[in-house]
């Protein structure tokens, strides 16, 4: 263990120089020819391995920097960084309690501590990988609510209908893919100039498939849209959703921080996260 320690502590000492260039990858192509990264039948030796350790580190941008830039990126934090390396010390996982006793003891207070802070006191929670995930999960509770036996009998003859605004991430097309609602069934309601879901375009557009005889069962709104930032009108969004009880989720990208304006305390480095409602998975 200590030689391969000493590979690490070598590389962080010189992943950390501040006058390390952010960018120092050439083009794909002119890459490929610097590195020889074909499979060996044989293992590495440890010179090897530090090797391809150094070059690695040296072609990756340098996201800790600060004039890196580039989207969803935070600075590095060492606390986390340290979190991580004792995550693969432990080589945990937490699909049961006796393999991740102390990790799942944690994850169920995180959930408390961010169900009270956004004032879910009853609620429940979920950690996932990330957006994509949080927003399949939406909908899939959404799906569960209006349609309890889809798992067993699948949509038995309903059409089931999710409107997301037109500037939505294409995550939700994932999710009717996944979760069998079908891509048509999947309503892109238009925007204002400003990015933001038009709640009257919203009502005309369930109010169409009522007509047409179709479930409409899922609304997501987007706080903090991928490429202009625009937040739905939630409270508008909300009275659409209340009158035709439909499940209303919200893809809480860069919303959440609105949860916090009275708690000055919070501190947490999480990238992205979403927060769903009734149920709440957060990652
Ligand atoms: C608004 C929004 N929702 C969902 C996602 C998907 O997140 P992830 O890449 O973590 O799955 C993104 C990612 O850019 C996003 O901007």
């Amino acid at each position: 263990m200590q030689a391969y320690l000493d590979i690490l502590n070598r590389a962080v000492a010189d992943y950390s120089r501040g006058d390390r260039p952010v960018v120092q990858a050439p083009a794909a192509s002119e890459l490929q020819q610097i590195l020889d990264l074909s499979l060996q039948q044989e293992g590495a030796d440890l010179d090897v391995l530090e090797q391809a350790v150094q070059d690695y580190l040296h072609y990756n941008p340098d996201s800790a920097q600060a004039d890196y830039f580039k989207l969803l990126y935070s600075g590095r934090n060492n606390a986390a960084l340290l979190g991580d390396w004792i995550t693969s010390l432990s080589n945990a996982t937490m699909h049961t309690y006796q393999v991740g006793p102390v990790a799942t003891l944690m994850e169920l207070e995180l959930i408390k501590n961010w169900n009270s802070l956004v004032g879910f006191n009853e609620g429940d929670g979920l950690m996932v990988s990330g957006g994509s995930q949080a927003n399949l999960i939406g909908m899939m509770l959404a799906r569960h609510k209006v349609c309890p036996e889809f798992k067993t009998r699948g949509a038995d003859g309903r059409r089931l209908i999710a409107y997301v605004s037109d500037q939505a991430h294409y995550s939700a097309q994932k999710a009717v893919n996944v979760l069998g609602i079908g891509s048509d069934n999947l309503v892109a309601v238009a925007t204002d100039d400003e990015g933001r879901m038009c709640p009257q375009a919203l009502e005309a557009a369930i109010e169409e498939s009522l007509a047409a005889g179709h479930q409409p069962f899922y609304i997501s709104l987007t706080a903090g849209t991928t490429v202009v930032g625009a937040f739905d009108p939630v409270l508008e969004c909300r009275a659409v959703a209340d009158k035709y009880d439909l499940w209303l989720h919200i893809d809480g990208a860069w919303g959440h921080r609105y949860c916090f304006l009275n708690s000055p305390a919070i501190c947490w480095r999480i990238q992205v996260w979403r927060i769903l409602s009734p149920g709440m998975p957060i990652n």
